[in-house]
């Protein structure tokens, strides 16, 4: 990924700077945000590092440690914990075999809570890199983590990330 051609994509204005991260972290392929594009972050906005920092560690959304190549956001807030979103929690962490906040094996998916998605008429929901899934059961997530799966072995290996 070429991260001075994304950041070059917006005005250097702090108004930007949400929509700046949040375009560096997408494009990485373990979705988050290295010290070394934070630096060319502040750089572009003449703004401090740490000042930079503020604002990754003000959104959950934003990470700074490595994650996986998609990730996986569970709402637990009360309406899906109502229709059932623990026991898919439960299923799908079995399925992938792994722990909340930690990468798979595979570095595939990264799975974390979250509070709610905005999506509660479809509850109980989760979404997969930004595109949202309701009324989950567990033969959904069955067939969503195979589609997944399936999209990435067919990409062309030398697609590059950010383009
Ligand atoms: S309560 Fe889960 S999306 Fe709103």
């Amino acid at each position: 990924m070429d991260v001075n051609k994304i950041v070059a994509r917006y005005p250097a204005e702090m108004d930007n700077l949400l929509n700046i991260l949040h375009a560096l972290q997408d494009a990485h392929p373990l979705n988050f945000l290295p010290e070394e594009n934070l630096k060319v972050v502040a750089r572009y906005l003449n703004t401090t590092l740490s000042s930079v920092y503020g604002v990754v560690n003000y959104y959950t959304m934003l990470s700074t440690k490595p994650r996986g190549r998609h990730i996986i956001r569970l709402c637990h807030s009360p309406v899906c914990h109502l229709m059932g979103i623990g026991s898919v929690q439960e299923y799908l962490q079995k399925h992938l075999g792994v722990a909340l906040n930690e990468p798979t094996p595979d570095g595939m998916f990264w799975v974390e809570l979250s509070e709610c998605l905005g999506i509660c008429d479809v509850a109980p929901a989760m979404t997969i890199d930004h595109e949202p899934y309701g009324y989950l059961t567990e033969d959904d997530i069955v067939k969503i983590i195979s589609e997944i799966r399936e999209k990435d072995r067919s990409a062309k290996p030398d697609q590059p990330a950010d383009e």
